[in-house]
């Protein structure tokens, strides 16, 4: 197939979105909507993608450029915005004759690449081809207007359409292919004599016909590929469409979804056999589950690898960050467990309710079921960590470790003061602040002796005079 370049248009302002932020920027499944549209060129493997940037530039530039790296990804500007043609017009400079354009908008972020495949093979390196859709209610749009024959013949603007033209319920969806040769003097040949006295790409239509060049229409049925975004509700309508989609491929891998409508993934999730997700879990960045693993209700779960068996209870959240989070085989987390950066868990592993690792190994078997902090620890095997302890190792400073060795008991309510490490098999007495390393099999206490006063008589209201 011909090479080809994608002209991604955002320069608009988004009026209707509210916000500060450009329009584009707004996130769609955790990701910008213009880098939809990016990574689905990227997918065809576009030659160079030019985005043309207006309202908001430096800060989409920005945005882009950061997310980007390593990238055939060029901007350019268009000050002030005087139609989606005067867009493509700045794009001109940076685009290479002998390939095909495709154009798109930087807020139209859910177009498939297979749709794009289409719409290139139907330009076929040759024509003009436009992605079109038969809408019962068009208004707003360009209608695409055939001849009798059904060759198209025009876009024309909802704005400077007659009353038969608006009858029309085939649209241009905004997104057109055609070979830079062609469009490259079409450009150069708009004007702004219409309702909006803007430069309409749309007109290169009539100039391929003046030119004897074939339009075609590549009609799809799906609105969705198509729909902009312009307001918070189409954000949130355009959100659930593409949960729903990516709910449906997951099922159509096997894996077991209590409600379709209700799992969020803002990144990728591959599942290995026999996955099972309750309702309500947020899943983001780049997460991995193994076979059998079990997610229970109103999870938030992100950039972390659970493996065969794992099972998650309801409530918990795991967030790996840059650092990542493993769960071994057959642990079992939650309810309303906490897992941060660097928790890196072993097989058979139980962290239970209101507990927060962050930083820390756990060997196989290791418990902590309650109310209790790991961090910057490194335990053993089949170490029981009681309620309500915790390892201090913040100084105020710097972070320190605590080492806590294979088949450690460790009480309730314990303050491990890092650094220190606690011996192999050593237990730890109820409410000690553990300050110094202990050894192995040893029973540490450190806490105040306990004293008892007989027949004490507590203080007693005084009668008033
Ligand atoms: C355009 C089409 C219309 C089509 C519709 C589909 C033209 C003249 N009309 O309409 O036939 O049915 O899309 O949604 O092309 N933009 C710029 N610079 C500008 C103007 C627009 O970058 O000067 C960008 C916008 O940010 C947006 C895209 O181009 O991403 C489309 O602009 P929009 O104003 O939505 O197009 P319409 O005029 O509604
Ligand atoms: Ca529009």
């Amino acid at each position: 197939m011909t090479a080809f370049d994608v002209v991604i248009m955002a320069a608009g302002k988004g009026t209707r979105m509210k916000s500060s932020m450009p329009k584009v920027l707004h996130r769609l499944a955790g990701k910008a909507l213009i880098q939809h549209v990016i990574d689905t060129a990227r997918t065809l493997n576009a030659r160079h993608t030019i985005v043309i940037t207006g309202h908001g530039a430096e800060q989409v530039e920005r945005a882009l450029t950061s997310d980007n790296t390593s990238d055939n990804l060029q901007f350019a500007r268009q000050m002030p915005q005087l139609g989606t043609g005067h867009a493509v017009q700045q794009a001109v400079p940076l685009l290479a004759d002998d390939g095909v354009v495709v154009v798109l908008s930087g807020d139209v972020p859910l177009t498939q690449a297979d749709t794009l495949q289409a719409l290139l093979k139907a330009c076929h390196g040759q024509q003009l081809a436009l992605l079109t859709i038969d809408f019962a209610d068009p208004t707003g749009y360009g209608r695409i207007v055939r001849s009798p024959k059904g060759d198209v013949h025009a876009i024309v603007e909802h704005k400077d359409a007659n009353e038969a033209q608006r009858a029309i319920q085939e649209v241009y969806s905004g997104i057109m292919a055609v070979p830079a040769k062609l469009l490259k003097p079409w450009l150069a040949r708009l004007d702004n004599h219409n309702a909006q006295q803007e430069f309409y790409l749309t007109d290169v239509v009539k100039f391929a016909q003046a030119d004897g060049v074939p339009v075609v229409a590549h009609k799809i049925k799906d609105a969705t590929q198509v729909a902009g975004v312009n307001s918070p509700t189409q954000l949130a309508e355009l959100e659930r469409a593409f949960q729903l989609r990516q709910a449906h491929a997951l099922m159509a891998d096997g894996v077991r979804i209590m409600d379709p409508a209700r799992l969020d993934v803002r990144g990728h999730l591959s599942c290995a056999q026999d996955v099972e997700i309750d309702v309500n879990c947020i899943f983001e960045g780049q997460v991995s589950l193994g076979q059998g693993v079990k997610i229970g209700a109103n999870c938030v779960i992100a950039n972390c690898t659970l493996e065969a068996g794992a099972v998650i209870h309801p409530f918990t959240h795991i967030d790996g960050e840059n650092l990542g989070v493993t769960v071994g085989e057959n642990a079992r987390i939650g309810p309303f467990a906490r897992l941060r950066p660097g928790a890196q868990l072993a097989e058979e592993v139980h962290i239970g309710n209101f507990v927060e690792v962050k930083n820390s190994t756990l060997a196989k078997g290791s418990k902590a079921n309650h109310l209790a902090y790991l961090g910057d620890a490194t335990v053993g095997e089949r170490v029981n960590y009681g309620a309500g302890s915790i390892t201090a190792n913040y100084d105020g400073a710097n972070k320190h470790r605590t080492v806590i060795e294979a088949d450690v008991h460790v009480g309730s309510n314990c303050v491990l003061v890092a650094p220190v490490t606690l011996g192999a098999g050593g237990t730890i007495g109820g409410g000690s602040t553990i300050t110094k390393s202990t050894e192995a099999g040893a029973l540490s206490v450190a806490r105040g002796k306990q004293i008892s006063l007989a027949n004490y008589k507590r203080p007693e209201k005084k009668a008033k005079p």
